[in-house]
């Protein structure tokens, strides 16, 4: 009887635990997950403009292509190995960055809501089964830098398109406007541990 209640008494205590790890968790994912993506629109903005100065169009067009990923993951690293970090798109330039199914509800989901004239959260939170989540925080295409390499194919400058297409014979991530949907930053976390 009395080992009985303990027990009770031990699984009330650690249910409690859990339930309080889980909070904690979302509000770190929203915390942790929203540094890492303001960190990476700052970074690869001021990246872009560095490269304008140095070598115009075609040193952003080398910028994005050869170092952005990098300056990603050293984000990605400074914050938390466990974690992993990318963009993501309907229509990606690099194949690396097509989404996941998961991934792909919510940039779907965005971009209805772009379309519907909603304003966008900076960040949104999406909870798996197995307690893992991820942050998406939504990338519009806001600035006319950006039309320079993701607008209408015809109006990009045709030495960048020919590199581009040596890059990523796929040829998507053109046909952007202003306001559009253009992807969202995913930091995913790991589900938690079994013995914590
Ligand atoms: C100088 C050309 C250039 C400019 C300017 C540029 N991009 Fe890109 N963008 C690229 C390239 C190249 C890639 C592929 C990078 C990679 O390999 O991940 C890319 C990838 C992306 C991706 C990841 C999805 C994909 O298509 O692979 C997003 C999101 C994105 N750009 C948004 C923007 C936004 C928003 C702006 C304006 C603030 C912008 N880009 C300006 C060249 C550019």
């Amino acid at each position: 009887m009395k080992r009985g209640i303990r027990l009770l008494l031990l699984s009330m205590i650690f249910s409690g635990l859990v339930a309080m790890a889980e909070d904690y968790s979302v509000k770190q994912v929203e915390k942790v997950g929203g540094k890492i993506a303001k960190k990476i629109q700052k970074t690869l903005k001021h990246k872009l403009k560095k490269a304008k100065k140095r070598g115009g169009l075609e040193a952003m067009a080398k910028y994005c292509a050869e170092e952005s990923l990098k300056d990603i993951d050293a984000i990605r690293r400074k914050y938390g190995k466990e974690l992993s970090v990318k963009r993501v798109s309907l229509r990606p330039r690099n194949p690396k960055n097509a989404p996941k199914k998961d991934e792909e509800k919510i940039l779907e989901a965005l971009d209805y809501l772009v379309k519907a004239n909603a304003f966008l959260p900076k960040t949104i939170v999406q909870a798996h089964e197995d307690g893992s989540y991820k942050l998406y925080a939504p990338i519009t295409l806001n600035s006319r830098t950006c039309k320079k390499c993701h607008g209408d194919r015809a109006a990009v400058d045709p030495k960048i398109v020919k590199y581009f297409a040596s890059k990523y014979p796929d040829g998507k991530g053109y046909g952007y406007h202003t306001g559009d949907l253009r992807g969202a930053i995913v930091v995913a976390f790991p589900p938690p541990k079994e013995d914590e």
